[in-house]
């Protein structure tokens, strides 16, 4: 049977968003129906809507959620009804060539639902990684659900299914911060942020936020930003190197998605340190360097993918942390919305005026 809800649709490139109904099937093998608690608002799901992801259109759009298990499919032992989880977008599916070496969280066959959510006139939607969750019920595979403790809220526990889980590990995974390094972070959004609370948890001892925005560079320092640079009236590059002794930073994390600031990330950096991207260009946009900067710098130009995250690994890692009092998780939640305030929240955003929108079911 197939239930009848309320979901958050992006038909076209540009269109805002609309909330009409849709139609969630029941779990088949291997997948769970989700009841949702909470989802956050995230750039990526403005990415699909603005068709920089591709052209999938329509997407049910939503990727940051928690919620309840209301039934699962044959064969599912991950999980059972009633169980609060974080939904995630990536599932190891253990066969392909990276699950085999050991490296799961490269894994390019994540699992997701096999049966398709659709409109109600049945015309199959493309749910924004995998997930779909602004919507009251969800499907997805079971493996792309994460068992935390209840006690977590909904609105936090669901943050950390992207851009906390994105932030935290790119300076705690891929860049592989460590005691006493220096850390500048592009972009102190919801992710950027995460990025600077990660630095701060893997005991950098120089932790600077760039933005462009004063609110966002506040924020910033409460999650654990030592300097902040507006880089409308700052050079950041130069700003960086002196602060760090002429030098530039041992890891620096692009968390916006643009060349600008790529670059000022490549050329803030010190000899021989990394370079992290996670924030998500679009396929337009390209980059030019002197090759021999590549070289002459040396050091690693990473990305990072979902933070190299394994979700069953690390979810529940960062709940202890938060229920423990170590990570406040319930600072990224700037404002609880209604499933129709989506595109509000999008401009929102846009404005400046959040870290993050979540969705209260
Ligand atoms: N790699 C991943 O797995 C992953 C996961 C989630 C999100 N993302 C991406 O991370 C990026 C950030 O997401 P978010 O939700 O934090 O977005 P956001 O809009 O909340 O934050 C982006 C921040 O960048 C700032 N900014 C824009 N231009 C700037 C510039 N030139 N210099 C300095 N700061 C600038 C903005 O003021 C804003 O504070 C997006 O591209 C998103 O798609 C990546
Ligand atoms: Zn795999
Ligand atoms: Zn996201």
């Amino acid at each position: 049977m197939a239930h009848q809800v309320n979901g958050v649709v992006a038909a076209g490139k540009g269109a805002p968003v609309q909330l009409v109904p849709i139609l969630v099937p029941d779990p088949g093998p291997g997948e769970a129906l989700i009841r949702v608690k909470a989802c956050g608002v995230c750039h990526t799901d403005l990415h699909y809507r603005e068709g920089a992801i591709n052209d999938d259109f329509p997407f049910l759009l939503g990727h940051e959620a928690s919620g309840t298990v209301e039934s699962v499919g044959e064969g599912v032992t991950n999980v059972a009804r009633g169980d609060f989880v974080i939904i995630a977008w990536r599932a190891p599916c253990g066969t392909c060539r990276s699950c085999l070496r050991g490296a799961p969280w490269y894994c390019f066959s994540s699992r997701n639902a096999s049966q398709p959510m659709t409109l109600a006139d049945g015309t199959p939607l493309s749910p924004a990684l995998g997930i779909g969750a602004f919507a009251e019920l969800t499907l997805v595979d079971a493996g792309q659900t994460v068992k935390v403790s209840p006690q977590a809220s909904p609105a936090a526990a669901g943050l950390v299914g992207c851009g906390i889980m994105a932030g935290l590990g790119a300076a705690m995974n891929t860049g592989n911060v460590g005691r006493g390094d220096s850390v500048a972070v592009f972009g102190c959004g919801g992710v950027g942020n995460a990025a600077i609370a990660g630095a701060r948890l893997a005991g950098a001892h120089t932790i600077i936020g760039v933005d462009l925005d004063n609110r966002k560079l506040t924020w910033a320092k409460e999650f654990g930003a030592t300097h902040i640079i507006n880089a409308t009236s700052t050079d950041p590059v130069e700003a960086i190197r002196k602060l760090t002794g002429g030098n530039g930073v041992d890891v620096a994390i692009e968390a916006v998605g643009s060349p600008v600031t790529y670059e000022q990330a490549f050329y803030a950096r010190d000899h021989a340190g990394t370079v992290v991207l996670v924030g998500v260009p679009s396929p337009d946009m390209k980059i030019e360097l002197p090759l021999i900067e590549v070289f002459g710098r040396g050091g690693s130009l990473k990305s990072s993918w979902y933070g190299d995250c394994l979700p069953s690994r690390d979810f529940p890692v960062i709940i202890d942390l938060y229920l423990q009092g170590r990570l406040d998780l319930d600072r990224f939640v700037s404002e609880s919305i209604g499933i129709g305030d989506v595109e509000e929240a999008f401009h929102k955003m846009d404005r400046g005026e959040v870290l993050r929108s979540v969705v209260i079911f």
